[in-house]
């Protein structure tokens, strides 16, 4: 079974208490506003409003992204380099860690099984850009640029630089064997993607229209750079469809989606917790935890609610990692201000044991771990936090993943982006703009001499 499991128990108004707890009659009375809102994202759905509900169906451009990414996988590109912000980039990021063995990078090529080594260049650092370049031989680097708009600064300017070096060192002929566009389709959009694109004969993928950059980690945005470094695309799928079958029903108890969705929000609306944490306990799912903190905070950080009212809605949502936080953050969440709701995310089977050899006999303070293993003492990290967060009434969503896969990866993102769209349903605003980021990149064209 490979199914992942909420369980709100330690969120409840019986574990924490009622100051900080959801009551059974609390989430009685959201249940009817959590019908309501599915029926509406159900229709929405239906008239192809959001599209990221469906991706995972859409066979044509799986067969397309796998099949490019097998022609260029034939090229042996020693790295692959992607050049987009935010939605556009945290999507493989978190995929690669939790799908890809830790330290991929600098694994031999057998190692990574044949893909290239994986860049992704989120930023404008100028120290962290020319230190990819010297890493990245242009003859053995494909570049893929990625942006929904297609006119993002950060990503042109990383596009232009990547160009000028390709067509200098290699010719302008071969610019289309180092380089990938992933953008809006043409006709919908003024991607300046496109002229590039034709100008260098260039391999493209389209980003459909209805799909919000955030919302896009099933789309080519995601897929083509998972294809390219050996992540299974039919197991996401699957896995996508296995959770869209569980988030298809209306009701809390059988929709972990909505469940999550419901208590967050009754919990920042009534017992203000203002803040969410996700803390998983492997590092695998620890840019999983960085790809939610965006999609939670520009879906809902919103000043408008959908019929025009000033709400300032939204909950500030936190990373932290296991046990690794427990050495910095933890006694901040147990001591300090009370406003805050974790969710704890659990692999409940490594893929590895790391055994803690008997050595040491002579000092009996470590008798306790010898011959215990690595796995072990995790788990009862993890079981210490959840239960200290208890004794401090501090509110828990515990999410448990069976392994770490492609499979149940894919459930993880596929049910927390649904739980954002009810959840924007519940706050009532438009989980699918961001007209507070949009100001900034005017602003910083404007700056840069460009149209504000
Ligand atoms: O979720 C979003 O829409 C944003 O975070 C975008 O992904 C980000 O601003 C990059 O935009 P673009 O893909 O248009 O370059």
């Amino acid at each position: 079974m490979q199914d992942i499991k909420i369980d709100i128990s330690r969120a409840k108004a019986s574990a924490v208490g009622k100051e900080h707890g959801i009551s059974p009659d609390e989430l009685r009375e959201i249940e009817p506003r959590v019908l309501a809102a599915h029926d509406l994202l159900r229709q929405e759905r239906a008239e192809g409003k959001f599209g990221f509900y469906d991706l995972y169906r859409d066979q044509d451009t799986f067969r397309r992204v796998n099949a490019v990414a097998q022609e260029f996988l034939g090229r042996r590109y020693d790295n692959l380099v992607i050049l987009g912000i935010g939605g556009s980039a945290l999507g493989i990021t978190a995929l690669n860690t939790a799908l890809n063995p830790a330290y991929y990078n600098v694994l031999s090529r057998a190692g990574r099984k044949g893909s290239p080594r994986l860049f992704v260049m989120d930023n404008i650092d100028p120290v962290t850009f020319r230190a990819m370049l010297r890493l990245c031989n242009p003859m053995k680097t494909l570049y893929v640029a990625i942006s929904k708009s297609g006119e993002t600064a950060e990503t042109m300017s990383q596009l232009m630089i990547a160009l000028e070096i390709l067509a200098r060192k290699l010719g302008r002929e071969e610019v289309r064997n180092h380089l990938v566009v992933i953008t809006s389709p043409r006709g919908h959009s003024r991607s300046l993607l496109h002229p590039v694109a034709d100008e260098y004969g260039l391999t493209s993928f389209d980003i459909p229209p209805n799909v919000g950059g955030r919302f896009s980690v099933f789309s080519p945005v995601g897929l083509f750079p998972a294809a390219l470094l050996g992540i299974p695309l039919d197991a996401l799928a699957e896995g996508c469809a296995a959770m869209d079958e569980r988030c298809a029903k209306a009701s809390l108890q059988e929709n972990p989606a909505y469940l999550r969705a419901a208590v967050q929000y009754v919990l920042n609306e009534r017992k203000g917790k203002r803040i969410s944490v996700m803390m998983p306990y492997a590092d695998g799912l620890r840019d999983v935890a960085d790809w939610y903190r965006q999609l939670w905070a520009e879906s809902l950080g919103k000043r408008l609610s959908l019929t025009g009212e000033e709400v300032y809605a939204g909950q500030t949502p936190v990373k932290a990692l296991g046990a690794t936080d427990q050495h910095s953050q933890v006694q901040l969440y147990r001591e300090g201000p009370n406003d805050k709701i974790f969710s704890i995310v659990e692999v409940t089977r490594f893929e590895k044991t790391m055994r803690i050899p008997e050595v040491l006999p002579g000092i009996d303070e470590l008798s306790y771990l010898r011959g215990k293993t690595m796995n072990k003492l995790m788990n009862a990290e993890l079981q210490g936090t959840l239960d200290a967060l208890k004794v401090s009434q501090r509110p828990v969503i515990r999410v448990m993943l069976p392994r770490l896969n492609a499979h149940t990866v894919a459930q993880l993102l596929y049910m927390l982006e649904v739980e954002t769209a009810m959840s924007g349903r519940l706050y009532n605003v438009n989980t699918f703009d961001q007209p507070g980021v949009e100001e900034g990149k005017r602003i910083a064209r404007r700056l840069m001499g460009g149209r504000g």
